[in-house]
């Protein structure tokens, strides 16, 4: 059985390696069918720090082919994608092709092989936010009308899978693969040190560090959302309070996205950020640094879902700066971590003061376990062998 994963930006490298290590324990076992599997990087994100980075750190192999799609508009990255990933298709002829999450490379990748006839898997099917302003979401929906197999990280996207007539034996609920790879490597992570992170990581041209950290007395921000950053009226207010408020309480450390970092320069913020002597702009930070930063923050400030469901596992609390959210069983009210503040200030100082006083959750979501590689893989094979789920 041949199988083609494929992965474009920042978000899937740490879904698709234990995937990539389920399938090589899976061939070394002997036990069943032997897969055949290729690793394609759409090239998406394509920075050292947004990529390769991460497959270092992580032990996934280097791709098999990189179709080097960079930045551009989403019509480009989707069209240059899906062109280039066809003509790998129609040479492969892969049983399977294996997306993740809801990037650009999810969506395009899932089209291609459709078109060509290739059974398509998708790995976190499922989640809704309803907003279809988002392009992850119009990524998502595509992507699961388009799946043969629907793999998801909790009960909630099943019943909305359901809800949209997809019939129970494409699903499987697995859990989320991303808390694998958290599970793998915390014990590293845990071993690195927090001002070292942030000497080898701070942004040039800001004063050096003088304090030490010893956890709990920082906040990690971290924001790249079109809507929070590409509106000045949005993102200013939300400096100023950093500046005015969170600093008299906790230092921030800011690992910022390259698109974040532009447009501060646009705006003429970047400079007075830089020398602000409580902010702490860094450079994206590769996953284990990550990880360590936020597994003793006081708290997580953030845009991005894949960190409001590490907050969960963490159990540190995140105020996550969307007004709606695709993974609702992070929120505080099913459990997790996590609360809806938007970009409004008001929403987030208030939210702000109540999560510095109160004690972290205790729960975890179902089967987020770090065993769901290995789930998505034993569902691949049954699908693959006409097995019907139950
Ligand atoms: C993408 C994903 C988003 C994910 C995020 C994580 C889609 C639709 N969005 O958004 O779901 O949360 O990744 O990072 O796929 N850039 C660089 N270097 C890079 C990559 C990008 O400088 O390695 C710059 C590009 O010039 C571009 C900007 O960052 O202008 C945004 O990159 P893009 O890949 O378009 O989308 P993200 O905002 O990163």
């Amino acid at each position: 059985m041949k199988i083609i994963s494929v992965v474009g930006a920042r978000p899937n490298f740490m879904k698709v390696a234990p995937f990539i290590e389920a399938i090589q324990q899976h061939n070394s076992s002997g036990a069943g069918e032997a897969v055949d599997h290729l690793l394609v990087h759409t090239g998406q994100h394509y920075d050292d720090r947004m990529s390769d980075l991460f497959f270092e750190e992580l032990g996934i192999p280097r791709p098999d082919l990189n179709l080097n799609v960079g930045s551009g508009t989403h019509a480009e990255q989707v069209g240059h994608t899906m062109i280039k990933l066809e003509k790998v298709l129609m040479d492969e002829r892969p049983d399977w092709v294996v997306v993740l999450g809801d990037v650009n490379a999810t969506i395009a990748c899932s089209l291609a092989a459709k078109k060509l006839g290739i059974k398509v898997c998708h790995i976190e099917a499922g989640l809704r936010s309803r907003d279809m302003d988002m392009p992850e979401e119009i990524n998502r929906i595509v992507t699961d009308r388009l799946s043969d197999l629907l793999l998801t990280p909790d009960r909630m996207a099943i019943e909305n899978l359901k809800k949209e007539g997809v019939p129970d034996s494409s699903i499987a609920f697995v859990g989320n693969i991303m808390i694998d790879t958290l599970h793998r490597n915390k014990p590293e992570a845990d071993k690195r040190n927090v001002n070292e992170i942030i000497q080898r990581n701070i942004l040039a041209g800001q004063p050096a560090l003088t304090r030490k950290f010893k956890g709990k007395d920082y906040i990690v921000v971290t924001l790249h959302r079109p809507s929070n950053v590409d509106h000045q009226d949005v993102i200013e207010p939300i400096l100023d309070f950093f500046k005015d408020e969170v600093v008299k309480r906790q230092s921030i450390f800011w690992p910022i996205h390259p698109r974040t970092r532009v447009k501060l320069k646009e705006y003429g913020l970047l400079d007075e950020v830089l020398s602000h002597p409580d902010i702490y702009l860094l450079e994206p930070l590769g996953y284990l640094d990550m990880l360590r930063m936020n597994s003793t923050a006081s708290l997580i400030l953030t845009d991005s879902g894949g960190l409001q469901e590490e907050s969960t596992v963490l159990q540190i609390p995140c105020l996550t700066m969307r007004w709606n959210t695709e993974r609702p069983v992070t929120l505080k009210e099913h459990g997790g971590a996590s609360s809806l503040v938007g970009n409004d200030v008001t929403k987030i100082r208030n939210q702000y003061l109540k999560d510095i006083e109160t004690a972290p959750v205790k729960e975890v979501p179902e089967l987020w376990d770090g065993q769901t590689a290995n789930r998505c893989l034993e569902s691949i094979l049954k699908a693959h062998n006409g097995y019907l789920h139950a």
